[in-house]
């Protein structure tokens, strides 16, 4: 062991889990550099959050120009990038949403949704879909059911929590169509026998689901939601924590579904790094929220706001090519699909991409996953998985990826693939 590991293992509680114990020295675009001078292609992307690469110029020299200005005002008085940040990302976020709060982290922002749900309604039931990861703190993991072990230990959990399946069309072996239908039987039931709709302040769902396995929604099945939350008076909550941003080839997956979300939940790449997450909503529900009902001391940091406008500013010439990088990559698994008996599945929006890896009974393997991921950073590359069994690839790029760095990630997969399976 080097001698941070050792002080790491020394000083840090093992519940925070890290992939690796690489030393990284730095970041520049697609690639990270460890202490030895070896290169990684960074394909985890600090977990979907640095959308433009580590350390974009526009954004570094925004950040460090407001770190030289202001780098905290906790609440006592306003800043430009507060603002400006805020108005930027309304102005690409979807029609209807009007207002921001801004705070740290996506969990922070889940509860904040959810309380603004029940104040606004006046109803105390949430109604969340299996297989959804919301965050770790104690009212996020309540809503968070994409690993049973993220709730061991930590009941009671919040009550008035009610899950309903979300189509995993491949996973329970139905086409999309089945599935939804599937699904929302099961919401039904749900309304007759476990809870009336008038008393569901909010359904919190994510458009695609991210550490649950990379289930896109369909426009199908948030359109029935959208009908059964407008006919019921439920809100409409949409986690775009990991798929916001550009990831899945609109600013918002909201966008790609055109779905009307009531609340947006954002966080992860809304400061390509800097700590910042949001809720928004029309001004109808956030004109609602009293002044005063809720608060944070570091949320909306001026250098973290100064990071975000930039970060949206720069996104403006990324975003709209997302959908022709996302048809190439598609275009290779697909066909690499074809090749390899360990993919089972090629799934996914955008540069959020998932592919599954099964044994020869196509059951899930998270032994393919770990030698295709041990071969990658022999390679010289970082991966990350998801889903309940660990057998998934997150294939989540940069979205400003160049061709040939897209082309060496997936070239070191498939040559991981081949060796796990010769
Ligand atoms: C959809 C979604 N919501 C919420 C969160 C929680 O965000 P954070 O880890 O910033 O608390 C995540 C994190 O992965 C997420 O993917």
């Amino acid at each position: 062991m080097t001698d941070l590991q050792t002080r790491f293992q020394d000083i840090f509680a093992p519940v925070i889990g890290y992939d690796t114990t690489i030393e990284i020295a730095e970041g520049k675009g697609s690639w990270v550099t460890d202490v030895d001078g070896k290169q990684y292609l960074d394909f985890a992307c600090g977990i979907a959050v640095t959308n433009l690469g580590h350390r974009p110029d526009d954004v570094v020299a925004a950040a460090q120009a407001q770190l030289n200005k202001l780098w905290h005002a906790g609440g006592a008085f306003l800043y430009d990038s507060l603002v400006t940040a805020a108005e930027k990302i309304v102005d690409v976020a979807p029609d209807g949403i009007d207002k921001m709060f801004f705070m740290n982290s996506g969990a922070e922002a889940v509860e904040a949704s959810v309380k603004l749900a029940r104040k606004v309604t006046g109803r105390q039931g949430i109604i969340t879909f299996r297989g959804g990861f919301h965050g770790r703190t104690m009212g996020s993991v309540t809503y968070t059911t994409s690993k049973a072990k993220y709730r061991q230990g930590y009941h009671p959990l919040l009550p008035s929590t009610f899950v309903v399946p979300f189509p995993h069309p491949y996973g329970w072996g139905m086409t999309q169509e089945e599935a939804n239908a599937y699904a929302l039987r099961e919401l039904e039931f749900k309304f007759t026998y476990e809870v009336t709709p008038g008393e569901v302040a909010a359904f919190l769902v994510e458009p695609m689901q991210g550490e649950g396995g990379y289930y896109p929604a369909s426009k199908e099945f948030l359109d029935a939601l959208r009908a059964i939350a407008d006919e019921h008076g439920i809100l409409l909550i949409v986690d775009e924590v990991q798929t916001g941003f550009g990831r899945t080839g609109d600013w918002f997956t909201s966008q790609v579904y055109d779905v009307r979300p009531d609340v947006l939940v954002m966080g992860k790449a809304i400061a390509n790094g800097l700590p910042l997450s949001g809720v928004a909503g029309s001004a109808e529900v956030m004109d609602a929220w009293p002044a005063g009902s809720h608060g944070t001391t570091f949320g909306g940091n001026p250098v973290s706001c100064a990071a975000s406008a930039a970060t949206v500013d720069a996104l403006r010439s990324v975003v709209p090519t997302v959908p022709a990088t996302s048809e190439y990559a598609l275009g290779r698994w697909n066909t690499l699909k074809d090749e390899h008996s360990t993919i089972g599945d090629v799934r996914g929006l955008g540069l959020m991409l998932g592919i599954e890896l099964v044994d020869r009974e196509g059951n899930p393997s998270a032994e393919a996953f770990k030698a295709v991921e041990s071969h990658a950073r022999e390679a010289g590359m970082f991966i990350l998985n998801c889903g309940p069994n660990g057998n998934i690839i997150r294939f989540i790029p940069p979205l400003n990826v160049a061709r040939d760095d897209l082309d060496r990630g997936i070239d070191i997969l498939a040559d991981g693939l081949a060796k796990f399976e010769a």
